[in-house]
């Protein structure tokens, strides 16, 4: 599927942002390869959205041709005993459901993660004190001249919030392991993992946590010490549940966004010494 001027508010969970000058969604491994060579040939630039949680675009959207791997095809989930080997366009709660689903244990933090596997493991996703990476055995990957293969998780740059191999690679799917566990036990975890983040974190449009929790204090506890919750610019507020949290009210504008960081950014660092690095991904122009 491929559209002209395709708007990426509708693409994200922030809902902000221009179109792409171009939008595809592959069918297959070799439909990519092509846009990729495609792209590659005509020097167009090229991204690769998710589920657009972690994403923010600016207003006037992106030059260049932006790649969804939301097609059929890159988003099953297969169980092998242990594993499951997941498309990457594979939503991380459906992840978590399947694994329950097969008693798998250790995949229970995966349940509120917003996003698919390929973005998740972009920039290696995590909630409750657990990370993507964590539970991945090797990642199936394509480079950007289309050729494919494969990697152990060993085998690649892992950071916190980050997975820089996924910066020149394309993540096309991933095996997973968990462990034998029981059923309700599983459950019960995934439970009150979504009851904590109810009650921690808005349920209104947001790109999830704005910026990386600097080693010394969460940045959200951080923001909520300096008095900044319920600040607004424009259409875009600091949840005044929680601190490391933008939310669009439904008028809001890339712009009042970023707007709103910078006020954030400056205040931490006049006011504490702390140098905020961000954790959405900012796209477009
Ligand atoms: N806190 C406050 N005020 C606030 C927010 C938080 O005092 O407004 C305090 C909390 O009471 C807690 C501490 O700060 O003592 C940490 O807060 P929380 O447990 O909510 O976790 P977090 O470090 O802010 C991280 C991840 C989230 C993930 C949660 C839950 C980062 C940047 N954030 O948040 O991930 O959902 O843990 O496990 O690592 C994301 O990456 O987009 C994201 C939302």
């Amino acid at each position: 599927m491929i559209r002209c001027n395709e708007p990426l508010a509708k693409h994200t969970t922030l809902r902000v942002g221009g179109p792409a000058d171009i939008y595809v969604e592959p069918a297959s491994e070799q439909d990519l390869a092509a846009v990729l060579a495609y792209c590659h040939r005509h020097g167009w630039q090229l991204f690769v959205v998710g589920r657009g949680s972690n994403l923010l675009v600016r207003d006037h959207g992106f030059r260049g041709v932006v790649i969804s791997l939301a097609q059929p095809q890159f988003s099953r989930i297969e169980v092998m005993g242990e594993r499951l080997i997941c498309g990457a366009g594979a939503k991380l709660k459906m992840v978590a459901v399947e694994a329950k689903h097969n008693g798998l244990a250790g995949l229970e933090f995966l349940e509120g993660i917003p996003g698919s596997l390929g973005g998740g493991l972009r920039m290696n996703a995590g909630a409750m004190g657990g990370a993507l990476f964590d539970v991945v055995e090797s990642v199936r990957l394509m480079s950007f001249d289309g050729i494919a293969h494969e990697r152990t998780a060993q085998d690649m740059t892992v950071d916190y919030r980050s997975c820089p191999t996924l910066k020149d690679h394309i993540a096309l799917s991933a095996v997973l392991c968990g462990q034998a566990g029981s059923r309700e036990e599983i459950e019960q975890r995934m439970n009150e993992y979504s009851r904590k983040r109810w009650q921690s974190q808005p349920a209104a449009p947001s790109a999830g946590c704005t910026f990386k929790n600097p080693a010394s204090i969460p940045a959200g506890k951080l923001i909520d010490e300096l008095g900044l919750k319920g600040s607004r610019i424009g259409g875009a507020l600091v949840s005044t549940e929680h601190g490391n949290f933008i939310v669009n009210d439904g008028t809001a504008t890339a712009r009042d966004v970023l707007a709103l960081m910078e006020v954030i950014r400056q205040r931490v660092r006049a006011e504490r010494g702390i140098e905020l690095e961000t954790e959405v991904e900012i796209i477009g122009e």
